[in-house]
């Protein structure tokens, strides 16, 4: 089995992969971060969100070995006002679709920016991203919440948006 190399918040990890395993097995069950999470594992829910190079990517769709040499972040490595303002806007109830949200906003942020940072805060520094709560809701619909606590979290991406 071929040793594959995986940087991740700004580790990198030597892991021996099948070349079948999912950037989200490889996250969850090889390097022990739990925080990305495993809803539908068919692309179709969003909670398994990380960001590749700054661009927000279903894991489970993604094969491990395609994103060696890639800059992977997931919500153990974000350090982002978005948090406090899913907090401060109740943007969750039971949680577990939450840092799949998190990890998107920022990459759907940076895309809206048409700059995709290479550090994941930078953008959100630089603020002033202007987006009404249709177009909140229309570029994050790839991440349900079965608690419908949508009202939460739009309002708490236009807060750090504007
Ligand atoms: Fe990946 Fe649902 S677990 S989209």
């Amino acid at each position: 089995m071929p040793a594959v190399l995986l940087r991740v918040n700004g580790t990198t990890h030597e892991l021996d992969l099948e070349p079948q395993v999912s950037l989200l097995d490889a996250l969850r069950e090889h390097l022990g971060l739990t925080g990305t999470k495993k809803g539908c594992d068919q692309g179709a829910c969003g909670a398994c969100t990380v960001l590749a190079d700054g661009v927000r990517v279903n894991a489970c769709l993604a094969l491990a070995v395609q994103y060696e040499g890639r800059e992977i972040t997931t919500i153990e490595g974000v350090a982002s006002p978005l948090q406090a303002a899913f907090v401060a806007h109740d943007g969750f109830q039971c949680g577990y679709c939450t840092s799949g949200q998190i990890c998107s906003a920022i990459g759907m942020l940076a895309e809206h920016g048409d700059d995709v940072p290479s550090a994941v805060t930078e953008h959100l520094a630089a603020g002033g991203v202007e987006l009404t709560d249709a177009e909140i809701r229309e570029r994050m619909s790839g991440n349900l919440c079965r608690c419908g606590a949508y009202n939460g979290i739009v309002a708490a991406i236009k807060e750090v948006a504007g």
